[in-house]
C-alpha cells in the first residue's frame, strides 16, 4: 500500500521553492554573478548551442538542402531521426584489435577527424576524436592525470570476441560492432552519412550519440591574416569585464550530443546547487535553468543554491536511471566544459520512449569519452573502478569530528578549545589552523607571536588523541626573503606570463604571489617535500594539511582565477587544464605526506577544488556555505551527487561558514553533519563563536549525541570505506540507488542511504511542528535506531521530531557494528569492544559486514586485517572470515594484536518469537558457554501515527568471542 506518493513529491518540490526564496531574502549577499560568466558571455559556449538550435531548426525541417538525414530503427522499433553535416568518409572504417577507427568529416570542412571507439572487457565502450593532422598540436593528455595507471593498462576487450558487420539499407550504411562477455550481449550501431552511434545492451538501445546532430568538432585554423577575426565568433578573441583572452590557437572546442534512451532522469556532474536529479536547462517548464552545467572550477564566493552555476570543484560523471537500468557517461577532457540537460518524456505513448537529451561541449583538447553500460549500479561503480581508481582507505581519525574556525588565534586558544571538548565530554579528532597561523601568509612559517611553541601544542593535543590539520594554499608571496619563493623563482615552479616569459604574478591571500605549477613533476615534488618534517619547521607527524584555494582563486583574475592564456608545464595554455589544476596539487601533497615518514602512513588532506581523480588523495567539503536552513537542505543533493560521481569523502561546512547560525540550527545541522562522509564544523572570522557548547543546554546535549551517534558507528562507516575502496560503491547514496524499481524515489533527496542499511530522514526545516513524511520504501520492516520502533515497508508516516530527535532508521536484515563506550577521540576506541545489532527482516533473516585494520598504514594491503561477515538465520549469528581474507604473516600479526577484542554485547532488534528467551549459547574455538539474555522495550515513540509498536529486542550480554574469529551464537 502507498499513501498519497504524488501528493507527497509536489508537496516536497513546493518546500524546495519556499526554502530557496526565503534564502535570498534572508542572506541579502547572495554571489555577485556579474562576476562569473553566463554560457552567452562564454564564447565557444555561446557557439555550440548557437548550432544546436539550427540543427534542431534542421530536424523540425528535415527537407533542408544542405545536411544529410537520416533516419535509423532500432530493434525495439525506436526512431532516431539524424541530421547531421558529418559523416564517414567512404570505407575508412576498420576493425583492427579491440578497436574500430573511420575518418570522419564535416562536409563543407574538409579536415579529418580520427575516430575511435574500443571496448572495454565489461562491456564499456570508449569513444575517441582528434583531428589526424591538427595544424598544432592539441592538449591530449588530460586521461593521465585521470584515468587509472594513467590510462596506460586499460582493460580491453580481446580481440577475439569483438566483430563487425556491415549492412546497407536503402542507402544508409550501418556498421554494428559486438561484442557478447558471458550472458551480455553489448553492441554499437554506426551510420556513416550522417555519422550517428548508438549503444545498445541486450539489445536495447540505451546511449544514443549524435542523434540529435550537435557533434560539432572546431579544427584548428590559420589566424586570419587581415585580421578579420570574427569570422568565429569569439574564436580569437573573447572580453569579459576588463579581461581580454587572446587565443593563440583560435578555436577548437568540440561538443557531442549523448541521448539516453528510455530515461528520464540523470544524476551527478557535480558539483552545482542544482536538485540531485538534475533540472532541464534548455526550453524545461517552471522551475528549470536556462543555463547548461558548467564544469570550471570557480572559487564563487556566497554561492547561490538551486543553479546550475559551477563552484569550486567539478567531475564529469553522469549516471542516468530507470527502474531495468543504470548507466554512465565519463568525459575525460580538462579544459571549461558545459552540459545541456533536456527532457523529452513520453508518458503512455504507444512505442514511445522518454529521452534525457544532454549536450556536452569542451573548450579544447581531444575527444575522450566512456559510456558505462551497468545495467545495475553495482556494475556501473565496476565498470567505473576499471578506469578510475576509487577512494582508498582514509586515516581511521579522519572520520571522527573535525573542528575548525577562521581562526583559532592562538596557541591558548587552541589549546583551550580543545579541553572544552573534555570538559564537556563531546568527542572531537582534529583541530584545524586557518591562514593566520603563518607569517603574513607565508605557509610553511608560524607566526611565534601567536603560536610559539607549535611542538609543544602539537605534542599536547596529541597525548589526548587529537590531530592537527594546517592549512597550505597554492598561491606563494612574492618575497625575496621567503624561502619557497625564492626556491621556486630559481627553479621555475611557476605558472607563467601569457607568451611563457616571467613568472604570473597577482593576488591573494599574501598580497602579490605566484602560483606553483603542480602539472610540472618537478615543481610538484619540490612542493610536496616541503610538508617534510626537516622542511616545515615544527611540525609532527600528527599534524595533517588543508589545501584551499585551489580552483586557483586569484582575486583580481577574471572570474576570480587565472587568464586562461598563461602558460604551464609543457607549454600548454592554463585553459587546457584548469580544471586539473586543485588536484595536482592534492597530489602534490599527498605525494609529500606519504614520503614524510619512514613507514608509508596514509595520508590525510582536505582540499576545496577537485576534478576526477581526486578521490585517490583524500576529503574535499562544499567551501563557503551559509548558515541558513536552505544550504542544511542543499547540502544533501550536493553530497550525494558527489558520492554518485566517485568523490565519495565530503562534507559541508556544519553551522554554516558564513552567517551565525541559531541554537536549533546549528543542532539541526551537527545532526545531519553526523551523516556526512567528512564531518566537519567550520566558521568565518566575522562569525560569533558557536563550537558545540556555545548555547548551553538543552542544546550541547543535543550536540553532543549526535556527535556521539557518529563515534558509535565509526566501525561501521569504516567498512563502508572498505565497500568503497573495493567496489566504488558510494558511501551515502541516493534511495533510488538501493530500491532502484521505485520510481516514486528518483527525485527523493530529504532521504538517504548511508551504506545499504541505514536510512537517515534530514530534518531541515525551522519550527518542530512541521511534521516530516518519510516513505518506508522495499519489502523489509524499518526499525528506527533509537528506539527500535518497526515501520512496514511501503508506507508513508508523518513524524513531528522534537529537537532532541532525529530520524534514523536500520533496514531489516541488517546486522550494523557499533562502539559504544564514550571516548574522547577515535584513538582511544582501538581496542574497545564491539556490538552488534541484529535487525531481522521478515523472514528473521540479517547481514552484515565488519572491517577492521589498523587504520592508519598500509599493512591492510599484505593482508593485515579482519574482515568478517555475519549472518543470523533462525536465533543463530555467524561469524565468518570474508573470502578477502588470506591468511599471510602480515593477517596474522594483525589478529594477535586485536586478540582480546571482542563483541560485548549482541542487540538482536525485532524477532517475532523467543519472548521467554533466557540464556544464548556460545560456540568458540570448539567449545561451548552459556551467556545471559536480557529483554529491552524501549518506550519512547515519536510517530504521531502509531503503526507499529516497538518492537522486541533481545539482548545478549557480554558473549566475549573475538571480533577476528569463527564462532556461533544461538538461542
Ligand atoms: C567479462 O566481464 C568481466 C567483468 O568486467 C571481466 O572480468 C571478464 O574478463 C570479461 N570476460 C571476457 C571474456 O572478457
Ligand atoms: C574595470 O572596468 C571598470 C569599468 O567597466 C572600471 O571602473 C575599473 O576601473 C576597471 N578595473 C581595472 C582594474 O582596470
Ligand atoms: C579462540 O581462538 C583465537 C585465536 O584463534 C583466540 O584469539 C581467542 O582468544 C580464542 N578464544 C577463546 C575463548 O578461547
Amino acid at each position: 500500500m502507498k499513501l498519497n506518493n504524488s501528493l507527497r513529491t509536489r508537496t516536497s518540490t513546493l518546500f524546495y521553492l519556499a526554502a530557496t526564496a526565503s534564502l535570498l531574502a534572508k542572506v541579502g549577499q547572495a554571489v555577485n554573478h556579474a562576476n562569473f560568466k553566463t554560457c552567452e558571455q562564454s564564447a565557444f559556449a555561446r557557439r555550440h548551442r548557437l548550432f544546436a538550435d539550427t540543427m534542431a531548426k534542421k530536424v523540425a525541417e528535415p527537407n533542408s538542402k544542405n545536411t544529410k538525414s537520416s533516419s535509423s530503427s532500432s530493434a525495439d522499433g525506436s526512431t532516431h531521426p539524424a541530421s547531421s553535416p558529418y559523416s564517414v568518409i567512404d570505407s575508412s572504417v576498420h576493425l583492427d584489435g579491440h578497436t574500430v577507427t573511420a575518418s570522419v568529416q564535416h562536409e563543407q570542412a574538409q579536415v579529418p577527424l580520427h575516430f575511435e571507439i574500443a571496448f572495454l572487457k565489461s562491456g564499456t565502450v570508449r569513444v575517441r576524436v582528434q583531428e589526424v593532422d591538427p595544424l598544432v598540436p592539441r592538449y591530449s593528455e588530460a586521461h593521465k592525470h585521470i584515468l587509472r595507471d594513467e590510462g596506460s593498462s586499460l582493460p580491453y576487450a580481446s580481440p577475439d570476441d569483438i566483430k563487425m558487420a556491415t549492412e546497407a539499407v536503402n542507402g544508409l550504411v550501418t556498421h554494428t560492432v559486438s561484442y557478447v562477455n558471458g550472458s551480455s550481449a553489448f553492441s554499437v550501431r554506426m551510420t556513416e552519412n550522417p555519422w550517428t552511434l548508438e549503444y545498445l545492451v541486450n539489445g536495447k538501445p540505451t546511449m544514443q550519440l549524435n542523434t540529435s546532430g550537435l557533434f560539432h568538432f572546431e579544427h584548428l585554423r590559420q589566424k586570419p591574416a587581415d585580421g578579420d577575426l570574427d569570422n568565429v565568433d569569439g574564436g580569437w578573441e573573447e572580453t569579459f569585464k576588463n579581461w581580454t583572452d587572446h587565443k593563440r590557437r583560435g578555436p577548437e572546442s568540440f561538443g557531442l550530443d549523448i541521448n539516453f534512451y528510455g530515461f528520464e532522469h540523470v544524476y551527478g556532474i557535480p558539483e552545482h546547487t542544482s536538485p540531485l536529479s538534475l533540472k532541464d536547462t534548455r526550453g524545461g517548464g517552471e522551475g528549470a535553468y536556462d543555463q547548461p552545467y558548467r564544469i570550471y572550477n570557480l572559487d564563487v564566493f556566497n554561492y547561490q543554491l538551486d543553479s546550475p552555476m559551477a563552484i569550486y570543484g567539478s567531475l564529469p560523471f553522469m549516471l542516468a536511471h530507470n527502474a531495468e537500468a543504470t548507466v554512465g557517461v565519463f568525459w575525460v577532457n580538462s579544459s571549461e566544459t558545459w552540459v545541456d540537460v533536456t527532457r523529452k518524456l513520453n508518458r503512455g505513448g504507444f512505442k514511445q520512449q522518454s529521452v534525457v537529451n544532454t549536450h556536452w561541449f569542451s573548450e579544447s583538447g581531444t575527444m575522450d569519452v566512456f559510456l558505462l553500460p551497468g545495467p545495475s549500479t553495482a556494475d556501473v561503480y565496476r565498470q567505473y573502478s576499471e578506469i578510475s581508481e576509487q577512494t582508498p582507505m582514509p586515516r581511521e581519525f579522519a572520520l571522527g569530528y573535525h573542528q575548525c574556525r577562521w581562526n583559532y588565534e592562538d596557541q591558548e586558544d587552541v589549546l583551550a578549545v580543545s579541553a572544552k571538548f573534555h570538559e564537556h565530554s563531546i568527542p572531537y579528532d582534529v583541530i584545524w589552523l586557518d591562514v593566520e597561523y603563518t607569517v603574513g601568509k607565508r605557509y610553511f612559517t608560524w607566526d611565534y607571536d601567536k603560536f610559539p611553541n607549535p611542538l609543544g601544542m602539537q605534542q599536547e593535543l596529541a597525548r589526548n588523541g587529537h590531530k592537527l590539520v594546517t592549512i597550505s594554499d597554492p598561491h606563494i608571496m612574492v618575497d625575496n626573503d621567503y624561502r619557497i619563493w625564492k626556491e621556486g623563482n630559481e627553479n621555475g615552479y611557476f605558472i607563467k606570463n601569457i607568451g611563457g616569459l616571467g613568472n604570473y604574478e597577482a593576488s591573494c591571500w599574501p598580497g602579490v604571489s605566484s602560483w606553483v605549477d603542480f602539472l610540472d613533476p618537478a615543481a610538484s615534488k619540490w612542493m610536496g617535500a616541503q610538508y617534510g618534517l626537516d622542511k616545515f619547521p615544527e611540525s609532527t607527524t600528527d599534524m595533517f594539511v588543508w589545501n584551499d584555494m585551489n580552483e586557483p582563486a586569484v582575486f583580481d583574475g577574471p572570474e576570480h582565477t587565472m587568464d586562461k592564456a598563461l602558460i604551464q608545464h609543457g607549454g600548454w595554455e592554463h585553459r587546457d587544464v584548469h580544471n586539473l589544476y586543485g588536484m595536482t596539487q592534492q597530489r602534490s601533497t599527498f605525494e609529500g605526506l606519504l614520503a614524510r615518514e619512514p613507514v608509508a602512513m596514509r595520508p590525510f588532506l582536505l582540499s576545496r577544488s577537485f576534478y576526477a581523480g581526486s578521490q585517490r588523495y583524500g576529503a574535499i567539503w562544499t567551501g563557503d556555505n551559509t548558515a541558513s536552513w536552505g544550504y542544511l537542505r542543499a547540502s544533501i543533493p550536493m553530497l550525494l551527487s558527489n558520492n554518485i560521481a566517485g568523490m565519495h569523502f565530503s562534507g559541508a561546512d556544519v553551522g554554516g561558514f558564513f552567517g551565525n547560525p541559531d541554537p536549533e540550527l546549528l543542532t539541526r545541522w551537527f545532526q545531519l553533519g553526523a551523516w556526512y562522509p567528512f564531518f566537519r564544523g567550520h566558521a568565518h572570522f566575522n562569525t560569533e563563536r558557536r563550537e558545540p557548547w556555545i548555547f548551553g543546554e538543552p542544546y550541547v546535549s543535543y550536540i553532543r549525541n549526535a556527535i556521539r551517534e557518529r563515534y558509535r558507528l565509526l566501525p561501521h562507516w569504516y567498512t563502508l570505506f572498505r565497500e568503497a575502496s573495493l567496489t566504488g560503491m558510494p558511501l551515502i547514496r541516493p534511495m533510488w540507488m538501493e530500491f532502484p524499481a521505485e520510481p516514486d524515489l528518483f527525485a527523493e533527496q530529504d532521504t538517504f542511504m548511508v551504506g545499504s542499511s541505514i536510512m537517515v530522514a534530514a530534518i531541515t526545516k525551522p519550527d518542530t511542528s512541521i511534521p516530516v513524511d518519510v516513505l518506508f520504501p522495499g519489502e523489509e520492516p524499518w526499525y528506527d535506531m533509537h528506539t527500535h520502533v518497526a515501520y512496514p515497508a511501503q508506507l508513508t508516516t508523518q513524524f513531528v521530531v522534537d529537537l532532541a530527535n532525529t530520524l534514523v532508521f536500520a533496514r531489516g536484515g541488517s546486522i550494523i557494528p557499533t562502539r559504544e563506550q564514550q571516548r574522547q577521540s577515535s584513538a582511544y576506541m582501538k581496542s574497545d569492544p564491539f556490538t552488534l545489532y541484529v535487525y531481522v527482516d521478515q523472514a528473521g533473516f540479517a547481514a552484515g559486514k565488519l572491517y577492521i585494520d589498523d587504520g592508519e598504514t598500509y599493512d591492510y594491503q599484505s593482508g593485515a586485517f579482519i574482515e568478517r561477515e555475519l549472518t543470523f538465520l533462525g536465533s543463530k549469528l555467524i561469524s565468518r572470515a570474508s573470502p578477502l581474507t588470506k591468511n599471510t604473516s602480515a593477517h596474522q600479526t594483525f589478529v594477535q594484536k586485536m586478540s582480546g577484542i571482542n563483541v560485548e554485547r549482541v542487540a538482536v532488534v525485532g524477532l517475532a518469537i523467543a519472548h521467554n528467551v533466557a540464556e544464548a549459547v556460545v560456540v568458540e574455538n570448539g567449545t561451548t558457554r552459556t551467556v545471559n539474555v536480557s529483554h529491552s522495550h524501549s518506550s519512547k515513540i515519536v510517530a504521531t501515527d502509531t503503526v507499529s509498536n516497538n518492537s522486541p529486542c533481545i539482548v545478549i550480554c557480554n558473549p566475549a568471542v573475538f571480533i577476528g574469529g569463527d564462532w556461533e551464537i544461538s538461542f
